[in-house]
């Protein structure tokens, strides 16, 4: 398998310029660090898998169903295993390809819960990571209209992994909290939110209750409505 610093350094060099998808991608590993803990797989190897994930998204903006093909075509010969290539290529789903096994369910789910923790914590007035609340994801879960692109049958797939949702929540704020200073704070108002390339991302709804007087759509979550996923 790839190491960690080899996946970065691809992450860097594919995504460097991009840095909503490269802290999706952050996101997305360290999540994946916290389900390969939860199940006594290698943490390193899942963990490379989410910073791996989106590579090509750049290079296949304009042909959505090539999205994670082109990644594979790099990191075969980078000797990552198999089952890891069909993961990033079954997370795309314009790909045709389905998933079928719990890296790809997890990997799945991971990238795109980091969407849904994002667009909640930009909503806090503190915009912390760590004040994000089980119960606020859950509700935010049924409001279609909040992280729209946001897919919410694609977190659900946690439950087939064996993570019942309330779980597999608290799993992601964790592992994401300690990112903070590199999600949001650092960026601040220019930071777009992460994309789940599964669906195209999108900004939050303003915040429908009191939650906070701060729109999710408001500076930087709204810049990555052009963005687009797989
Ligand atoms: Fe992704």
């Amino acid at each position: 398998m790839i190491t960690l610093a080899r996946a970065r350094a691809l992450l860097d060099q594919h995504l460097g310029a991009n840095p909503a998808l490269r802290n999706h991608s952050l996101a997305t590993g360290a999540i994946m660090r916290a389900l390969a803990d939860r199940f006594g797989e290698p943490a390193d190897d899942w963990e490379a898998l989410g910073l791996l994930h989106d590579l090509d998204f750049e290079q296949t903006r304009d042909t959505p169903a090539r999205h994670t093909l082109e990644t594979v075509e790099w990191l075969r010969p980078e000797g990552v295993p198999e089952p890891y290539l069909q993961a990033i290529v079954a997370h795309n789903e314009a790909t045709g390809a389905v998933r079928a096994d719990r890296l790809a369910h997890a990997l799945a789910a991971a990238e795109s819960v980091t969407g849904l923790v994002m667009a909640c914590a930009f909503v806090l007035p503190d915009r912390q990571i760590a004040s994000v609340k089980v119960g606020s994801l859950r509700k935010r879960m049924k409001e279609k209209a909040f992280a729209r692109n946001v897919s919410r049958e694609t977190i659900l797939e946690c439950e087939k992994i064996g993570i019942p949702l309330d779980e597999f929540f608290a799993l992601a704020i964790a592992a994401m909290a300690p990112l903070q200073e590199t999600l949001i704070a650092r960026t601040g108002p220019a930071f777009a939110a992460p994309v789940a390339p599964s669906a195209p991302p999108a900004p939050a709804a303003p915040a429908a209750s009191g939650e906070s007087g701060r729109s999710a759509g408001a500076p930087g979550a709204a810049s990555t409505t052009g963005s687009t996923g797989s």
